[in-house]
């Protein structure tokens, strides 16, 4: 998965804009200019809440064509919060994306040699003078209070899978077709392999797994960071609670489609196991959910905020903002399929039972 993913020359995000209409799947975010929107506030109402920590960095994981980030931004330019107040740090493989989401984001921007002491490839300023880096990885993140959101990322992580078989736990591998050396096919290993050995708890009670270790060692990093140095993260992407076995899948022209066939030339994903995040972190965080993008947005007044937009809107915009809202809520589509979860330094814990995270409880 990583290797068709991410490769430098040949993987599939590395070299062409994927989404949309033209490209192979659509995000909520591209969908609607509400999703950011919300979000944005939902951030600004939890630093708000625990005392506004200034200046801090606002994190995203796998920024697409930035389009998310720019209707946070809006939004937080219009609540007051500007370049003397935060920096924004992107975490994007790909050089070309990052440069889309740069024209998207940026009046000014460009290349940067990357060295250890400025960890990141590419740099730019917004119109507001807020300073935006781009970097590889988490770990080149700077060591301040960060707000951390990831909207489809973990989804593109790799994983095991895992076979239940009468002989026990079995590794499911991908192999060259004998029959046909242009074809790759899945096979099941013949004896226990070190991931089999490893990533399957006693306790499991599913045929089919999937395990993203890769996953859980970003959200470890995340987790020591987060208690260190303060902060807080938002994670939205679909997935389940441990429940759910066989889910590895590939897209291609908005198709379900072979994710052996012509590798590269389509969107690898697996459904995130919240369980398994939230396992990850140990003690150093507390978390709040998993709960449907639905019922996310609803709580943060989503509708509010669409009336409002509506009543300025042409015609026109209101048919767009109308369907492409009607697409993020939809309780039979992506609305219960995307799933929201939360973490925060465990030392909020006490804090959190009187001041309950928005979005993660029904009003009362
Ligand atoms: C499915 S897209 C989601 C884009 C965006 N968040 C949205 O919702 O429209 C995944 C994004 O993560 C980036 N990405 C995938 N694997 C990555 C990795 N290992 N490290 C950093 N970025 C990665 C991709 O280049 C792309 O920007």
């Amino acid at each position: 998965m990583k290797e068709v993913l991410t490769r430098p020359k040949m993987g599939y995000y590395m070299n062409k804009d994927v989404f949309g209409t033209r490209g192979d799947f659509i995000t909520s975010p591209e969908i609607s200019q509400l999703f950011g929107e919300m979000l944005a506030i939902w951030m600004i109402s939890e630093w708000r809440k625990i005392g506004s920590p200034r200046p801090f960095q606002l994190v995203e994981l796998g920024p697409g064509r930035g389009t998310m980030m720019a209707d946070i931004l809006r939004v937080f330019g219009k609540l007051g919060v500007t370049g003397d107040t935060l920096e924004v740090h992107l975490v994007e493989v790909s050089k070309s994306l990052s440069e889309i989401q740069a024209s998207n984001l940026c009046r000014e921007h460009g290349s940067a040699a990357e060295s250890d002491k400025h960890p990141f490839y590419y740099r730019g300023l917004t119109d507001r003078e807020i300073s935006v880096f781009w970097h590889k990885s988490v770990e080149q993140l700077p060591e301040k209070f960060s707000v951390i959101v990831a909207h489809e990322f973990f989804d593109a992580l790799p994983i095991h899978k895992f076979q239940r078989t009468s002989n026990g736990w079995r590794e499911v591998l991908v192999d060259v077709d004998p029959q046909d050396s242009q074809k790759l096919r899945m096979v099941t290993s013949s004896i226990p392999t070190p991931a089999s050995l490893l990533l399957i708890r006693e306790s499991e009670t599913r045929d089919h797994i999937e395990v993203s270790p890769s996953s859980g060692a970003l959200m470890q990093f995340l987790a020591q960071r987060l208690e260190e140095f303060g902060g807080f993260a938002l994670i939205a992407d679909y997935g389940h609670s441990g429940d759910k076995g066989d889910t590895f899948r590939a897209f291609k022209k908005h198709q379900l489609h072979d994710p052996l066939c012509e590798p590269g030339t389509a969107d690898l994903t697996a459904d995130v196991d919240f369980s398994y995040l939230k396992k990850a972190v140990g003690d150093k965080l507390i978390s709040f959910g998993p709960v449907t993008q639905h019922e996310f947005l609803k709580r943060l007044h989503i509708d509010v905020r669409l009336k409002k937009l509506l009543a300025s809107s042409t015609k026109e915009q209101q048919d767009e903002l109308l369907s492409g809202y009607k697409m993020i809520m939809d309780e039979k589509g992506m609305g219960t399929a995307f799933k929201f979860m939360c973490f925060f330094p465990s030392v909020l814990a006490e804090f959190f039972i009187s001041h309950p995270v928005a979005g993660f409880y029904p009003e009362t």
